[in-house]
């Protein structure tokens, strides 16, 4: 039967993008309650048609419910995932709080939905970081041919990824910035003021000097790939960008790259887009990439002095592809292979 759904979180960025699409892609469903919050309690937001009222998260009943998203962030999913997972709820969770647990799966469906075999032993499906999964998108089929050597990724990450209040500040820096010169601006979410600026710094920093964000890139994609050894060193910065995350990408294989023979690969990925196909050197934008629940990838070029390295940019739409679309093709494919 129809599974009945929980969207914890359901006010944010991200919960507001679940609900979005789990109307839009007709996702099967026999009720969807909403929990926050209890500053949001009593509101009401519309659900595939239906309007809904959201619930304080604190005292939530999860014995109904059959899939969970959880997206309110790593503490409250520390504290409620479990114990929703223990009434019975299969979880997806879209924080950090269980990825690198050995009881949890850290999915990317296009990628391995064949570690999907049955209910976890810890009840939850992880959702991994939002900079990670555009690149492991991208990343198996190149190992598959060519071998990697080692990944060096930068990314420009949008402010969206702090949230609703993480894009708030960036707006009310901008307009300070252009009507207010010389103001103070805002610094409350990424550190240092993002309007007019770019920070190189997200998470908190590790003993190594790396920061978490940067940690997460290296240990999710080995996890996910199933490659304990890949090397992938990454710089993560923040970028004055509202929404879609991008990354210039440099990898360096074992064999030398025909840089036709991957477009063609990776043109043939499951929703991914390669702008420089037809035309060399044109690139996606966050502004103008286009289907936002598509990779986008362009600039794709082999280094003439080293044929085993080739550099890509892309660009992902983080609520959607980083978070909010992947779990939605977690529960998708949890249903369609009837694990639940
Ligand atoms: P609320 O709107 O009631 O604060 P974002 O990432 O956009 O900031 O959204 C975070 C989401 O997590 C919101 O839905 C927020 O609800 C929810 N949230 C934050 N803290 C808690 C908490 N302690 N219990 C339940 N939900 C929470």
């Amino acid at each position: 039967k129809a599974p009945g759904i929980a969207i914890v979180g359901a006010t944010g960025a991200v919960g507001q993008t679940l609900v979005e699409l789990i109307g839009t892609r007709g996702l099967r469903h026999r009720g969807v309650r909403l929990a926050a919050s209890a500053r949001s309690a009593g509101r009401r937001i519309e659900v595939d048609g239906r309007t809904r009222t959201v619930e304080d998260l604190e005292g939530f009943d999860f014995s109904g419910t059959d899939i969970a998203f959880f997206s309110a962030g790593t503490s409250v999913s520390q504290k409620y995932a479990r114990p929703a997972a223990a009434q019975g709820a299969l979880v997806i969770d879209n924080t950090n709080a269980f990825r690198m647990d050995p009881d949890t799966p850290l999915v990317v469906p296009q990628v391995n939905a064949d570690v999907l075999t049955g209910r976890p032993a810890s009840g939850i499906i992880a959702n991994p970081n939002c900079s990670t999964i555009p690149l492991v998108r991208l990343l198996r089929t190149v190992e598959q041919r060519w071998g990697i050597r080692q990944v060096v990724v930068s990314t420009y990450q949008a402010a969206s990824g702090q949230g609703e209040h993480g894009i708030a500040e960036l707006r009310e820096g901008a307009e300070l910035v252009l009507h207010e010169p010389g103001a103070e601006l805002p610094a409350d979410r990424f550190g240092k003021p993002l309007a007019f600026n770019v920070v190189p710094f997200i998470d908190r920093l590790l003993e190594t000097g790396f920061t978490m964000e940067e940690q997460k890139m290296l240990q999710e994609s080995r996890k996910i790939l199933g490659l304990p050894h890949l090397d992938v060193t990454t710089t993560c910065v923040r970028v004055p960008v509202v929404n879609s995350h991008s990354e210039a990408v440099w990898v360096e294989a074992t064999e030398p790259v025909d840089r036709a023979e991957l477009v063609a690969r990776l043109a043939e990925l499951p929703e991914v887009t390669v702008h420089d196909r037809d035309t060399l050197g044109a690139y996606p934008t966050p502004l103008t990439a286009g289907e936002p629940d598509h990779v986008h990838v362009g600039r794709v070029r082999v280094a003439p002095h080293n044929p085993r390295g080739f550099w890509l940019w892309l660009v992902a739409d983080n609520l959607r592809i980083g978070a909010a679309l992947n779990a939605v093709q977690i529960a998708e494919t949890v249903l369609d292979r009837g694990l639940l």
